[in-house]
């Protein structure tokens, strides 16, 4: 009996050391994450008397929370409200070292916020960074991370987003996933977002991936987000370019992150927001909006709603698809996704991206071969931004025409039968 006993726990013990070295695995995440974050659309406003609707303060969360619920995003799939940087005062709480939000624009701590947003079926994030401060000056979590990781437990935390300012690059290997196992050891889940590759690549390091996937659930690979086109054509290229080294990693629990959707701010058109949409669709990416949602156009917002082009996001199978071929300045954009039919033949959604800018909408062909689609069965196309369109039965021999906008997508589904 006694043996027995010893067994037993000496098993269980060496399963949880096996466990705690195998990383994160937190079960969080199988789709890519979906929500709502400050920073690119606020920045670091902290003037709430000169900006009072758009300083970072517990007003602003409560107001994006309430209107991803009223809105119909919260239907559409969006969950997370994200605190991004400069939610902090400049010092920890003298005698406890604890971190403090802002005591003018979160006069209540985060704790009622947190509930709010519960309350109403959403989850909260907030952001935090792995050196000495925020990128934007706040202090940062480097030597206090046990303390921290226990006061985002305390603060009801769903999501962390932990950036790498004021960092030697060369701790991250080691720190980052050490943060990661201090998170779950709180005993309360809580999505990872690391931002550690995007400063490897940035001193020209090439990221570990295979550990990345283990400790993280999603990563910053690059460059922030700007409001332009040409920041998104700069993401697009820099994910098509590296895809063979990028690509493979992504899968449920674990993302590769691009960075968060413009759409309904001031940088993109109608056709851009299209495109931002269905590339970032195509690449698994988590779909993190960063804009007002009162001031959202409602054709940007069904944009932003649009099921069919959610559903290519969120595909269970959680393949990050690829930039596939480029002809004539139009990129062609494939990602795998269900229903997966006989012969292991995929489905498929495919964007046609133009980098064009020379006005007409351009024509193009090309042969479901080409495009990599060869189901002798095969597909059902129908137009992923037209409910109306069905466009019918093309076999891999066929050919299939589409004219895309300049700067914009036309993006389908191609169903395998
Ligand atoms: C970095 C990150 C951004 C944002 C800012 C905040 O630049 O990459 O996403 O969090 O810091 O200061």
């Amino acid at each position: 009996m006694y043996r027995a006993s010893i067994v037993f726990w000496g098993t269980f013990l060496l399963l949880q050391l096996l466990h705690c070295g195998m990383g994160l695995d937190n079960g969080l995440a199988l789709t890519p994450p979906m929500g709502w974050m400050s920073w690119e659309r606020f920045r670091c406003l902290t003037d709430c008397e000169l900006y009072p609707n758009e300083c970072i303060s517990e007003q602003l969360f409560r107001r994006h929370a309430d209107l991803l619920v009223n809105e119909g995003y919260a239907d559409a799939g969006y969950e997370y409200i994200i605190i991004d940087d400069c939610w902090l005062e400049k010092d920890r709480d003298n005698k406890t070292q604890k971190l403090v939000a802002d005591k003018k624009r979160f006069p209540n701590g985060l704790n009622p916020l947190a509930d709010h947003i519960h309350n109403i079926g959403l989850k909260f994030g907030l952001y935090q960074d792995y050196g000495t401060n925020t990128c934007a000056g706040f202090p940062g979590v480097i030597k206090h991370m046990q303390l921290d990781a226990k006061t985002f437990a305390e603060w009801d935390v769903d999501y962390v987003k932990l950036d790498g300012c004021y960092a030697n690059i060369s701790d991250m290997a080691v720190g980052y996933p050490e943060f990661g196992r201090l998170l779950n050891a709180t005993g309360r889940p809580m999505v990872y977002s690391c931002s550690w590759p995007a400063y490897q690549e940035d001193a020209g390091e090439m990221p570990d991936y295979t550990s990345l996937k283990q400790h993280c659930n999603l990563w910053r690979n690059w460059d922030d987000i700007d409001d332009s086109l040409e920041s998104v054509a700069q993401i697009m290229d820099y994910f098509g370019k590296n895809q063979d080294r990028i690509q493979p990693h992504a899968g449920p629990g674990h993302w590769n992150d691009p960075d968060m959707l413009l759409l309904g701010n001031y940088g993109l058109s109608y056709d851009q927001s299209k495109l931002q949409m269905a590339i970032w669709s195509i690449m698994a990416a988590p779909l993190i909006m960063s804009n007002d949602l009162a001031a959202v156009r409602p054709e940007i917002k069904d944009i932003l709603q649009n099921r069919k082009v959610i559903a290519v996001d969120q595909d269970v199978l959680g393949i990050q698809g690829r930039r596939v071929l480029s002809k004539n300045q139009i990129e062609v954009w494939s990602r795998p996704i269900t229903p997966v039919v006989s012969n292991n033949q995929h489905s498929y959604a495919v964007a046609f991206a133009s980098r064009r800018s020379d006005g007409a909408p351009y024509r193009i062909v090309f042969t479901l071969k080409e495009l990599g689609l060869h189901n002798a069965a095969g597909y059902n196309v129908e137009d992923l931004y037209d409910d109306k369109s069905k466009l019918g039965i093309f076999r891999p021999a066929n050919q299939f025409i589409t004219r895309v906008n300049p700067n914009g997508v036309t993006f389908y589904k191609f169903t395998a039968l």
